[in-house]
């Protein structure tokens, strides 16, 4: 997905869209551009490539208009390249328009507007969207930008200006995020609460449907049909410093150290060890329902969906609920079976996963009680679930998914346990749970102190291009984290396995060298975890081992052992994943790949 950031107030508009942009680059950058209206006149620059490469074909002082946007883009039609890139213009040269999303009718769009005599100058579905504004235009850019969107077939999160216009800021959404940041006489424009925190913590969160026109006098909400839409004034809870690096030169490193304080943040308030209760103020209402459910779905997308696992595991253990866990993609077009007493759990870092909140409005349609667990505030799907627990593990920029992740174990994990008290737990095995919960973080730090080891295991297999991750039962789950990791930021192929399918065709992989993960915890199926192990050595495999401190035995087995505390077994992906995620890291940067912003992803897929 891309970045929008949009400014309308006393200050010159260039240099605060270009900062904008900067912090939003994680979500999406194959290029980028700006468009801004100074005198009269439109003033359009964009490039392909990231945006510093933008940011020296601009001269921020030169332009004093106070009216801009600006846009990363994370391409779905046409290559990234400098025509591609947003804003597009109409055929006048008055209109720009910056675009996240997917306008589905474009190819119908496209032909019209040809046989209309518009010539289009780029590969982009967007384009078809401000030249049909274009054509409409009468001199009301919001109501030329009304009418067009009636009959538009997609997603979109936009902003639009008019040179005619110097005071009119138009943005509109419909399955792509945007906010208004509401400043002392000035406004800006954004994806996310990251792009506006440096100017203002006031918000206005704009919904599907919905099209605001922002001027000095204020923002307006209309829905596309002109109907007027009230809106509250929000703030953001997060602060400026826990958007920043802290110090660190990686994203994904500073996310990854600060775990166990985003999960002590994410437990704070909520888990009364010494009481076994559990306190989760969104559920409140929900309980009984909860209480009654006859089976639970989980559905995410990529390293959320892996949590679900997590959390299959957990709710059946626990809760003894039958849990399945979906991908949002697939559930959402299986026309799935949805019978009374079904809860439908949407678990999202972002909370603007498009199939993700694709998966809930079906589940919904179709009866289901729907819950978020969710990490952004006042995201899609934290405001389209019934209820919900969030994350609060602070704002997540890398793009490879660390700190949501334990984030999303210890929620589910919160969840299933206050299920699980209200059905068959006993209290002694509550406090039980909960203790060992509330251990979490600093059993964390114990493992962060070991990255070095980490470190060490990248530095002498980062060369190879083949890694196998195997786990059981709880650490499946971590095995197919773990592979995600490495592939995502080290473009090293990785497949996460369980660990007794080895034998199943996998175990042909196996060649002089490869470096195979085991997950290796004492607990239920350690024995049958060390059978793998020697059918693997036994191969060549080069075996990597998570084992459980003052396991001596696993260190004759393996070449290389990082060692975790103690733990049960539901909780050992919380302590067990910490490893990999630092062996990704490592790997990556020993590669040369650009940890927070690895070729073709984005922070949030809110495409299809
Ligand atoms: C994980 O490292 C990836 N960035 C990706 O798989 C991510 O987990 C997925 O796109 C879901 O994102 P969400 O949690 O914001 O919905
Ligand atoms: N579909 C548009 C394009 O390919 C927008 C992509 C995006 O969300 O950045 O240009």
């Amino acid at each position: 997905m891309c970045g929008i950031v949009g400014y309308l107030g006393p200050k010159p508009a260039l240099p605060v869209v270009v900062e904008g942009l900067k912090r939003l680059e994680y979500r999406g950058y194959d290029s980028a551009g700006v468009a801004v209206v100074r005198d009269g006149r439109l003033g359009v620059h964009k490039s392909a490539g990231r945006i510093h490469v933008l940011e020296q074909s601009l001269d921020l002082n030169a332009e004093e208009g106070h009216l801009a946007i600006a846009h990363t883009r994370w391409a779905t039609h046409g290559a990234p390249n400098d025509v591609n890139a947003h804003p597009h213009i109409d055929a006048s040269g008055r209109i720009a328009l910056v675009h996240n999303g997917i306008i589905e009718n474009y190819q119908a769009l496209r032909k019209y507007l040809t046989q209309q005599g518009i010539t289009l100058v780029s590969e982009t579905d967007t384009e078809c969207l401000v030249q049909m504004i274009g054509l409409r235009y009468r001199g009301d850019i919001e109501q030329a930008v009304r009418e067009v969107l009636l009959d538009i077939d997609g997603t979109y999160g936009i902003a639009v200006i008019c040179k005619d216009e110097p005071d009119v800021l138009v943005a509109a959404r419909k399955g792509s995020p945007l906010i208004v940041g509401v400043g002392k006489d000035e406004f800006i424009l954004a994806s996310d609460a990251s792009a506006i925190l440096a100017h203002t913590s006031h918000v206005i969160y704009l919904s599907d449907g919905e099209i605001v026109r922002i001027t000095p006098q204020g923002v307006r909400t209309t829905t596309l049909n002109a109907l007027p839409v009230t809106k509250e004034l929000e703030e953001i809870e997060w602060t400026l410093e826990q958007i920043e690096l802290g110090g660190h030169e990686h994203y994904m490193a500073k996310e990854i150290f600060e775990q166990p304080e985003a999960l002590r943040n994410c437990m704070r308030g909520r888990v009364d060890g010494k009481h076994g209760t559990v306190h989760l103020g969104g559920l409140a209402e929900h309980w009984r329902e909860l209480t009654r459910a006859r089976r639970i779905v989980l559905t995410g997308c990529g390293t959320a969906w892996h949590a679900a696992l997590v959390g299959e595991y957990l709710f059946e253990e626990l809760a003894r609920v039958p849990t399945e866990t979906e991908y949002a993609s697939e559930f959402r077009y299986r026309n799935p079976i949805i019978e009374d007493g079904t809860v439908v759990v949407a678990i999202s870092q972002s909370g603007e996963t498009l199939d993700t909140y694709a998966a809930l409005r079906e589940a919904k349609q179709r009866g289901a009680l729907s819950l978020g667990v969710v990490n952004v505030v006042g995201s899609t799907i934290a405001r389209e679930t019934d209820a919900g627990v969030y994350l609060h593990v602070g704002p997540e920029i890398g793009v490879a998914s660390t700190k949501a992740f334990s984030g999303q174990v210890t929620v589910m994990a919160m969840i299933a346990a206050a299920l699980g008290r209200r059905k068959h737990m006993s209290q002694p095995s509550m406090e039980l749970f909960l203790s060992a919960l509330s251990e979490v973080p600093d059993k964390m730090q114990r493992i962060l102190e070991q990255a070095d080891l980490c470190r060490e295991v990248a530095q002498r297999f980062h060369e190879r291009d083949n890694w196998l991750y195997l786990g059981r039962g709880y650490n499946y789950p971590v095995a197919l984290e773990g592979a995600l990791k490495l592939k995502e930021i080290s473009y090293i192929h990785a497949e996460g396995l369980p660990a007794a399918e080895v034998k199943h065709g996998p175990l042909a992989l196996i060649e002089e060298g490869m470096p195979v993960v085991f997950i290796a915890p004492n607990g239920f199926q350690y024995d049958k975890i060390v059978s793998n192990i020697m059918e693997v050595k036994s191969r060549g495999g080069h075996v990597i081992a998570v084992a459980t401190e003052g396991n001596r035995e696993i260190a004759r087995l393996a070449e290389q052992v990082i060692y975790v505390p103690d733990i049960i077994d539901p909780l050992q992906p919380l302590l067990t994943v910490v490893p990999l995620q630092l062996i990704a890291f490592h790997a990556a940067v020993l590669r040369g790949c650009n940890v927070d912003k690895p070729r073709n992803l984005a922070k949030s897929v809110t495409v299809e």
